[in-house]
């Protein structure tokens, strides 16, 4: 294999958070590579500078900028690979086993299985279909500590979150950094869909709206660019991410995905990463149509709330129907989904979901799931 999965023939996999083939182009990652190369030189296959190369820092420092209305200031800002990398990081480095990590039910599941490897105690918090529930973290921060425990971070996914496509509202968003503030909690705030809002702009982020200390941010070129790539940074108070900076594996290896970064830089500053930005948003809003009218049309029994944006649509069935029990059937109809409940961390929340990504099919082979998906859950409908 050369690629992390690959769907079984006749199968429409709307399991797996992976951009459609279509939607990568490895031409202008070559031509990227060859003028970073010619650019830069031996320097740019030497040993990296620990916060990443001059020039991507200053990129990203614009971009960031444009974004989010704050940019990052010397010092705050250091190239990882990938937000999953950077999540890693920040474990290992601010965290130590038994922490208490806070975690919205539903949460991104796979950052639920970074922070089991360190391994850190997850605390379920309450959300609604807007997010999290701040009074409900500050509650559960004040039990752990109440029992003698560190409640260390909170995950967040605040924008078209993984699985929910949901953003979290500006009030919200005070509210959550002033409990941050208020129980020493450092929010990890995984913003990787900042750039697929489709509807409008995203909001401000928690790491604009907080304290310095308070929130570590990670963004990502993996959904606005490409995962192969794998190149992250961290947005962060100078003290946080010069101890990052300073850490045995950078001190060793120098400056994380050094080549990439100036690859990617190459990318943005001659113009290209925005437009194929503009095509991969055309062609996710296309996506996110397609499933959402195919289950409109097809699977009328089914309701979700349009995702923002992002790659996933959060689908809930009806009363009865068990998403984990029905995924065998639903395999065997050609099409595949992750059950709620992989996102609930041991909670039973979510348990009447499926979380479809519209991420990875074209938008007829996603017209074509819903009317699967409706096929199965009402079995003798014509499905025309
Ligand atoms: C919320 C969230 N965080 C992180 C990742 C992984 O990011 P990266 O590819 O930058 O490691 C994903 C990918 O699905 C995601 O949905």
């Amino acid at each position: 294999m050369i690629t992390q999965f690959a769907a079984a023939p006749g199968v429409i996999d709307l399991a797996w958070g992976h951009p459609d083939p279509a939607l990568l182009d490895p031409g202008i990652v070559a031509v990227a590579a060859r003028d970073a190369l010619a650019r830069w030189g031996p320097d740019a296959l030497g040993y990296g500078a620990a916060h990443g190369p001059e020039p991507t820092l200053a990129w990203l420092t614009g971009h960031l900028a444009a974004l989010d209305g704050r940019a990052p200031e010397a010092g705050e800002l250091i190239v990882v690979a990938g937000a999953s990398q950077g999540l890693e990081i920040a474990c290992s480095q601010l965290g130590a086993p038994g922490d208490a990590v806070l975690v919205p039910v539903p949460s991104y599941h796979l950052a639920i299985r970074i922070f089991q490897d360190h391994p850190f105690r997850l605390v379920p918090v309450a959300a609604d279909a807007a997010g999290v529930l701040p009074d409900a973290a500050e509650a559960a921060a004040r039990q752990v500590i109440a029992e003698g425990g560190r409640p260390r971070f909170l995950y967040l996914v605040p924008v078209c979150a993984n699985p929910t496509g949901v953003s979290l509202p500006l009030d919200r968003r005070r509210a959550i950094v002033e409990v941050a503030e208020r129980t020493g909690l450092t929010i990890l705030e995984d913003d990787v869909y900042r750039e697929l809002t489709l509807d409008g702009p995203p909001p401000p982020s928690l790491w604009s709206l907080g304290a310095p200390g308070s929130v570590l941010r990670l963004g990502s070129v993996s959904k606005t660019l490409a995962p192969g790539v794998r190149l992250g940074w961290l947005t962060g108070d100078r003290a946080t991410i010069g101890r990052i900076a300073r850490s045995g594996l950078l001190d060793s290896g120098g400056g994380l995905q050094h080549l990439m970064a100036l690859v990617v830089t190459e990318l943005a500053t001659s113009g290209v990463y925005a437009q194929n930005l503009a095509r991969i948003r055309a062609g996710l809003t296309a996506r996110r149509a397609a499933l959402a009218d195919g289950l409109r049309a097809h699977a009328p029994e089914t309701s979700f709330r349009m995702p923002e944006g992002g790659y996933f649509l959060w689908l809930r069935l009806p009363d009865g129907a068990d998403p984990r029990a029905l995924l065998p059937a639903a395999t065997a109809a050609g099409v595949t989904w992750i059950p709620g409940e992989r996102f609930a961390a041991g909670t039973e929340a979510g348990a009447a979901h499926a979380r479809l990504a519209f991420s990875r099919n074209a938008p007829d082979a996603l017209a074509e799931a819903a009317r699967r998906i409706g096929t199965l859950l009402t079995p003798g409908r014509s499905g025309a």
